[in-house]
């Protein structure tokens, strides 16, 4: 059985580990994800990069029934049936066309769009979107760029990818319309060749912590009111079921 889409792709947790498997073989994906979990990061992003993705989106989802597994890279309409009959509980991608919103809503599993530009934006909110990725997001101007972003499009929620790590997660998190980060940074590429597991659960640990500090941090400075933080459920999908959506280390995202 197909386990069910998540409400909210932004509500998952304030750190998104992206898995780039690489030469990795789907099978290990199994233990690698396994790690990240056992390190506090339950919702996981199978990048569709390499030609065992799917399979491992499909292997994580029958052998890791703690993780929420999602799929990213989704470029094209078939990829999202894919990686959806696969178990994918939800999507994620650098960009989107119309054709890719509409076949995410065929699938009933949320969709996060990838977007850089103000127009991105306004064009994905016209289409009742509100949860994006942002991305590059450190190429694309990173913290800076997305505070500019908060006051004329405050409809809006993101989650950063590309070029985040622990020195600069916290400084995205702090932001009002950033609920989440995504990276691969608690992910070296010689830890998950050498099948470093230990080491890939001390980084997610790390990563959890991070996340559920900056998470408390705002909250406080908010006074306790992190609501207008929280993913909307805004998103593209249309399934009504809610598993998974408190997956994070500290509960779940604001
Ligand atoms: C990606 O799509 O590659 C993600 O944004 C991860 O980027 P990172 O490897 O720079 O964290």
């Amino acid at each position: 059985m197909t386990a069910d889409p998540v409400p909210s792709v932004l509500a998952l947790g304030p750190v998104l580990p992206v898995v780039v498997l690489g030469e990795t073989r789907p099978a290990e994906a199994v233990p690698l994800v396994r790690a990240l979990v056992a390190g506090g990061l339950r919702a996981v992003e199978i990048t569709l990069r390499t030609e065992g993705a799917v399979e491992a989106v499909r292997r994580v989802a029958a052998e890791v029934p703690r993780a929420v597994v999602g799929a990213g890279t989704v470029l094209t309409p078939e990829q999202a049936v894919a990686a959806r009959a696969a178990g994918a509980r939800f999507l994620v991608s650098p960009g989107w066309t119309d054709r890719l919103l509409a076949a995410a809503r065929d699938t009933g599993v949320p969709l996060l769009p990838g977007v850089s530009t103000a127009s991105e934006v306004m064009a994905l909110l016209e289409r009742g979107v509100a949860e994006m990725k942002f991305f590059p997001a450190r190429a694309a101007g990173g913290p800076a760029y997305l505070r500019a972003l908060a006051s004329p499009l405050p409809g809006a929620r993101f989650c950063p990818t590309g070029g985040i790590g622990p020195d600069s997660a916290a400084d995205y998190l702090a932001l009002p319309n950033v609920p989440c980060v995504g990276g691969s940074w608690m992910l070296p590429p010689d830890a998950v060749r050498t099948r470093d597991w230990d080491r890939v659960e001390h980084l997610a640990r790390e990563a959890a912590r991070l996340g559920a500090a900056a998470v408390a941090e705002t909250v406080a400075d908010t006074g306790g009111g992190a609501e207008g933080r929280t993913g909307s459920g805004t998103g593209t999908g249309t399934g009504g079921g809610t598993g998974g959506g408190d997956v994070s280390a500290g509960g779940p995202c604001r």
